[in-house]
């Protein structure tokens, strides 16, 4: 792989704010999804201290094993209210939600449909519950129809999944639309809001909602929301929970702070929102729906140079290549957060503009 260039190396990296530390340089990264600024803010780190010195460094077992922590409570209730459903289910990643409960809900006599560019976890939970899998084509609904008609009466359950924000290219799924397909075809809709939670308030909402406490929430963990018989059930079958040790009561101090902040403040996503629009306006890309944006390059080689020539700028903006985003699409993907100021973002513009010149 070293001889092919295909090789990837991790670099160590400082992160303060939107500032970070690599190779001793110092930094202004579009590339983190902490979009609020969350990880770092006082409230929450107070919160994860308290936790940490009260209740001790780790978990100790499996929830299955020692038991729900009682922070555990609070969090899943806030986020049972946040989704609007019966209850809510805290997993150790977003990852570990997406396999766990996909593995669980579905099996050899059902369907699952999902969009092309959901997220690696959950092909591998689809590719784990041996269900029978077709993707339709990105955000398609003629071809999620399609598929419907074609193969839905052949399987007991069918599930569809999409992500609300979709994670490389920051737009959003069609949800009313998917959800009335689901409906007319009886399927059961799963969506992955990791990149929506605290960013986007989707009106319509999916049977099944999983997410990752990782990104606006500034902690960590992951979560699912549903029906209480849903949540019941996976609390005895989703082995990513039950054979898998709880998370540390710091993370889940840290994430009951940060979404009690995004329930009281949306001024936080507001801001991050705005600072994606400020930068399509000023390159002139179609208007940011989320605080991820993409620039498609398509070529890897060219896309990584770039990304070096910002980096020469004291910019981070990481290249995704293949096989992360389908061949052919090497993309700088830039993310926004609340933490970068107006000046921020139109120099990163600027700086750009000038590379591509
Ligand atoms: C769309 C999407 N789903 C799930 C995950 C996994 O979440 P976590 O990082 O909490 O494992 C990620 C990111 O890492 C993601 O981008």
């Amino acid at each position: 792989m070293k001889e092919q260039h295909l090789l990837r190396v991790i670099e160590p990296t400082e992160v303060t704010g939107a500032w970070v530390m690599r190779e001793g340089e110092k930094l202004l990264s579009f590339s983190g999804n902490d979009y609020l600024g969350l990880s770092q803010d006082k409230t929450v780190l107070a919160a994860a201290e308290a936790a940490l010195h009260e209740y001790g460094a780790g978990a100790g077992a499996s929830r299955l094993v020692t038991g729900s922590h009682p922070l555990y409570a609070t969090l899943e209730k806030q986020l049972a209210k946040m989704k609007g459903t019966e209850a809510a289910c805290v997993f150790g990643s977003g990852y570990l939600a997406n396999i766990g409960l996909i593995a669980a809900i579905a099996g050899k006599d059902d369907l699952i449909l999902a969009d092309r560019l959901v997220h690696a976890c959950m092909i591998d939970g689809i590719k784990l519950s041996g269900a029978r899998f077709q993707r339709f084509k990105h955000n398609d609904l003629k071809d999620l129809e399609r598929l419907l008609k074609d193969y839905r009466k052949q399987y007991k359950e069918c599930f569809i999944l999409t992500e609300t924000v979709f994670s490389m290219d920051g737009d959003l799924a069609l949800l009313k639309k998917i959800q009335a397909l689901a409906e007319k075809y009886n399927a059961t809709t799963i969506t992955d809001d990791a990149h929506g939670l605290g960013i986007i308030e989707n009106e319509v909402k999916a049977d099944i909602q999983m997410g990752t406490l990782s990104k606006a929430a500034g902690s960590y963990g992951g979560y699912v929301c549903a029906s209480k018989a849903v949540i019941d059930y996976l609390k005895t079958t989703a082995r990513t929970l039950m054979f898998s040790t709880a998370l540390p009561p710091s993370v889940v101090g840290a994430s009951v702070a940060a979404l009690k902040m995004m329930a009281e403040d949306k001024n936080r996503a507001k801001k991050a929102l705005f600072n994606a629009k400020i930068f399509t306006k000023a390159m002139g890309l179609p208007e940011a729906k989320s605080a991820i944006v993409p620039l498609i390059i398509g070529d890897a080689e060219i896309a990584l140079a770039i990304s070096r020539k910002l980096q020469n700028e004291k910019f981070l903006v990481s290249a995704i290549r293949p096989p992360t985003v389908p061949e052919g699409t090497a993309r700088l993907r830039f993310t926004f957060s609340a933490l970068h100021s107006d000046t921020q973002v139109k120099n990163l513009a600027k700086t750009l503009r000038d590379i591509l010149a």
